[in-house]
């Protein structure tokens, strides 16, 4: 397939970068049938730009000083988007919440990784809640954004253990070693085509299919002993 009929991500990011990392590799590998049109970061310096840049990608800083209002930024940020042929919009990391102005712009057309379980822990500090709550098992899911936060339709999750003597560093470990398998996949799925809502549920080949093949990674059962 060309690079011009690929699917057109914009991948929004404010830190590290490890999952724009994971795409770019997919992408590499051809594992992934889809480009980057660009990387929008809201921070100055963010190591995800540097990330894009040694991958030759385009890079675009939209810092929010300089917009009035939350509306405000997330105009410019459509217009940056649609302005750079963005088909998917792609939130890895990305510490801002965003407003209907994106969400209207597209529409099923959004998608996050988040490193919990949803609907449990949504927010931020997801991993300590998980500890205090002393869950079993924790992991990531990959949704497709609506207006509420960290709610939207599931695509797909990976489950991990959670270990007696875990911290919340080698827990969020564990579970981002899961994000970087499971988020390229999601993105491949969108980019086949192959995903459809039906209610609030996401079916895969307009199928509903048995739960574990969309639980990407079972750790295996000596884990949990
Ligand atoms: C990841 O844990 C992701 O689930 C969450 O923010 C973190 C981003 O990490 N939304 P990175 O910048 O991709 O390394």
């Amino acid at each position: 397939m060309g690079s011009k009929q690929r699917l057109a991500l914009g991948v929004l990011v404010s830190g590290r970068g490890s999952n724009l990392q994971a795409i770019i590799d997919a992408i590499e590998a051809g594992r992934l049938a889809a480009q980057i049109a660009c990387v929008v970061s809201d921070r100055e310096g963010a190591y995800a730009l540097e990330r894009a840049e040694n991958h030759g990608i385009k890079t675009i800083v939209l810092g929010p000083a300089e917009h009035a209002s939350r509306e405000a930024y997330d105009k410019a940020l459509v217009e940056c988007l649609q302005g750079n042929g963005v088909e998917l919009v792609c939130l890895a990391g990305f510490m801002r919440i965003l407003t209907p102005v994106v969400i209207e712009a597209y529409p099923q057309r959004i998608v996050n990784i988040h490193p919990s379980l949803l609907p449990s822990f949504p927010g931020l500090k997801v991993q300590r809640k998980a500890l205090e709550h002393g869950v079993k098992f924790s992991g990531c899911t990959v949704h497709f954004v609506t207006e509420e936060v960290d709610a939207g339709p599931i695509i797909i999750q990976a489950s991990v253990p959670v270990l007696d003597d875990d911290t919340e560093e080698r827990l969020a470990e564990r579970i981002l070693a899961e994000e970087h398998k499971i988020y390229p996949q999601a993105l491949q799925w969108i980019a086949e085509g192959r995903l459809h809502l039906k209610g609030g549920r996401v079916l895969l080949d307009g199928a509903q299919i048995e739960s574990n093949r969309r639980i990407a990674h079972q750790p295996p059962i000596e884990a949990f002993m």
